[in-house]
């Protein structure tokens, strides 16, 4: 059995929380998966201060009680997330871009590795697939997995014809992350995703110490002698341009 939430960044019970409903019930025609939706704006969630205590001393020192820590555990504790938003004035809504920047230090520790990502987005015209873009590189950067997200239009009144390729635009994704749900999950890192790791984590060692919460993320998760986040056999010349991005880091830090 595969867990999936999907967080849903619109008030209303319309267009993108149809689509949501739509992937996800096409989804489950594929096998054993059970679901959960989270409507965002049903959560209580603060907008950031920016007093970045998240980020230099850990998250535990945030001076918020709210439904952060709920929905990180949801997150955990699922197979695969989906992150749905209209596309209000070319972005994201300002619910679920509240609910990313209560995310924001996870970029710094990253976490999600094994599962499994994918974005939806509803516009009304255009604009939308750069912000497909955006929550799938948010995903990336949270450590998930990704399968590459969607975008429909929902422009009213709603033409058979652009219902018919919204259903279809959704059924194909739902098919795509089916896959990479039932895939093993921890897949070799490009050239370029070994190289930001290996950038980082010397970046890190070198640079901070034990009162920042960063380090010893790092350190406790054993990142500082690991060949990358997760066990991985990297091929001869990974190996060898991994070992080169620590020395030139390394070097660089040190002039
Ligand atoms: C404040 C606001 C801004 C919007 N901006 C855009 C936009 O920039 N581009 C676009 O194509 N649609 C835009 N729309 C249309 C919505 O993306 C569209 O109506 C969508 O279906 C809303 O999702 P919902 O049905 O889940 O509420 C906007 C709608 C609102 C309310």
């Amino acid at each position: 059995m595969k867990k999936v939430t999907a967080f849903v960044g619109s008030a209303r019970k319309q267009h993108t929380y149809n689509a949501v409903c739509k992937f996800l019930s096409s989804l489950q025609s594929f096998g054993d998966v059970e679901y959960e939706i989270v409507r965002l704006s049903e959560c209580n969630l603060v907008t950031c201060r920016g007093c970045k205590l998240c980020l230099d001393k850990g998250e535990e020192f945030c001076q918020f009680k709210d439904d952060r820590d709920l929905l990180l555990g949801k997150m955990m504790a699922s197979d695969g997330v989906v992150f749905a938003s209209p596309n209000y004035s070319f972005q994201v809504s300002a619910i679920m871009k509240k609910f990313l920047d209560r995310l924001g230090f996870v970029f710094h520790r990253p976490r999600f590795f094994g599962k499994a990502f994918t974005s939806i987005v509803v516009q009304g015209i255009y604009g939308g697939p750069k912000i497909v873009e955006y929550l799938d590189f948010v995903g990336d950067n949270l450590g998930f997995n990704v399968v590459k997200g969607s975008c429909i239009t929902s422009l009213e009144p709603i033409p058979d014809e652009v219902q018919r390729k919204n259903n279809r635009i959704l059924e194909e994704q739902s098919i795509r992350f089916y896959d990479r749900l039932s895939q093993p999950s921890y897949p070799v890192p490009t050239l370029f995703k070994l190289m930001i790791f290996r950038m980082s984590r010397t970046a890190i060692a070198r640079m901070l110490n034990e009162s920042y919460c960063d380090y010893t993320y790092y350190r406790d998760k054993g990142w500082f002698e690991s060949n990358y986040f997760y066990p991985v056999r990297l091929n001869p010349l990974k190996k060898i341009a991994g070992n080169l991005f620590d020395y030139t880091t390394a070097r660089s830090i040190k002039k």
